[in-house]
């Protein structure tokens, strides 16, 4: 698969949404290479409601130290590429996409494994919230009050056994509401993994909602991962499948782009993407001239999760 070096820019001159539009062009590239077209759609617009006065309902303690996003930044500014490329398709298109009912299947080296029901997954848990930094690979940042479950409270209850190493997430596949799936952008159905230590690492939140509502549909409706450490294509939305494999699974974005999207993808300002620096994000919703701000090593999360990655060449396992 080819991927396009952009020379004509330097990384200290790229703004989000030139990286947006780098990453789109390397995905262009790709898809023209497999002949495929993203196709319009005839589906309906998804909601985008203003603001409502969340504030006195939020649970969950902000230590980040900075302002929280809106739900309209939240829900309209989105990655989610089987809804499309632009950031604002998801909102518009994914308002056909039926979330219930849901099941998801349990797979792999467990002593109990199936298809659940989402209230069986979800429901003997209580849900937390959690205000987390997001950073996404293109040099963006928001921080979202995100509702869920400890991925750990979950995975223990299939009793995973000790060949267990790595445990794998895919999104649903359903091309009849999923416009962008019927494109060849990527390799869908969309695939992430983390090691089992990640996973079962107390900061992973298997996401149900955020400020209080059910999670968008834009916003990966059920199900969704967050691991506010990784860059945000770790974070996989519309969960159907989490396999528990003894050898490290592939993953969409280190298949599509190797030497761009590592398996471990660890927010690090120190190791730049081959065509941006990350060593700065530009803050959503900071205005019309957005406000940049210096990366954090590990997104902020150092204290908790530098010790998952010691001896590690973090600038070799990116
Ligand atoms: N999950 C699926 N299935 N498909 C995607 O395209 N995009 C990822 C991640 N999870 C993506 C996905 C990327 S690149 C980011 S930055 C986040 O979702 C964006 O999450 P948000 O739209 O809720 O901000």
């Amino acid at each position: 698969m080819l991927i396009k070096r952009s020379t004509a820019i330097k990384p200290s001159e790229i703004t989000s949404e030139a990286n947006f539009l780098n990453r789109r062009s390397f995905l262009h590239t790709a898809s023209l290479a497999g002949s495929g077209l993203l196709l319009g759609s005839g589906c309906t617009q998804a909601d985008t409601p203003a603001d409502p006065p969340f504030e006195g309902r939020l649970m969950g303690e902000n230590t980040t130290g900075l302002e929280l996003n809106s739900l309209s930044d939240i829900m309209s500014y989105n990655n989610f590429y089987e809804f499309g490329l632009s950031k604002g398709d998801p909102a518009k298109y994914a308002g056909a996409f039926k979330p219930r009912p849901w099941t998801v299947e349990i797979a792999g080296e467990a002593e109990v494994t199936g298809t659940f029901d989402y209230g069986d997954i979800v429901g003997p848990h209580p849900i937390q919230e959690r205000i987390y930094r997001f950073r996404c690979v293109e040099a963006w940042s928001m921080v979202i009050p995100w509702n869920g479950i400890p991925l750990r409270d979950l995975l223990r209850r299939f009793k995973p056994t000790s060949r267990a190493r790595y445990v794998a997430f895919e999104t649903v596949y359903r091309p009849s509401e999923m416009p962008g799936q019927r494109s060849r952008v990527l390799d869908f159905p969309y695939l992430e993994a983390l090691t089992i230590e990640e996973a079962m690492h107390p900061l992973t939140l298997l996401v149900t909602g955020l400020y209080g509502i059910d999670l968008p549909n834009q916003n990966g409706a059920p199900l969704r991962l967050i691991v506010p450490w990784k860059y945000g294509f770790k974070s996989i939305k519309s969960i159907v499948r989490i396999s528990f494999t003894a050898t490290m699974p592939p993953t969409t974005w280190s298949l599509a782009g190797p030497s761009e999207y590592g398996f471990y993808a660890n927010v690090n300002p120190e190791v730049d993407h081959p065509r941006w620096s990350q060593a700065r994000e530009r803050v959503i919703g900071s205005g019309l001239f957005s406000k940049k701000q210096p990366t954090l090593m590990f997104n902020g999360y150092a204290e908790q999760v530098a010790g998952l990655y010691q001896g590690l060449d973090l600038t070799r396992n990116f």
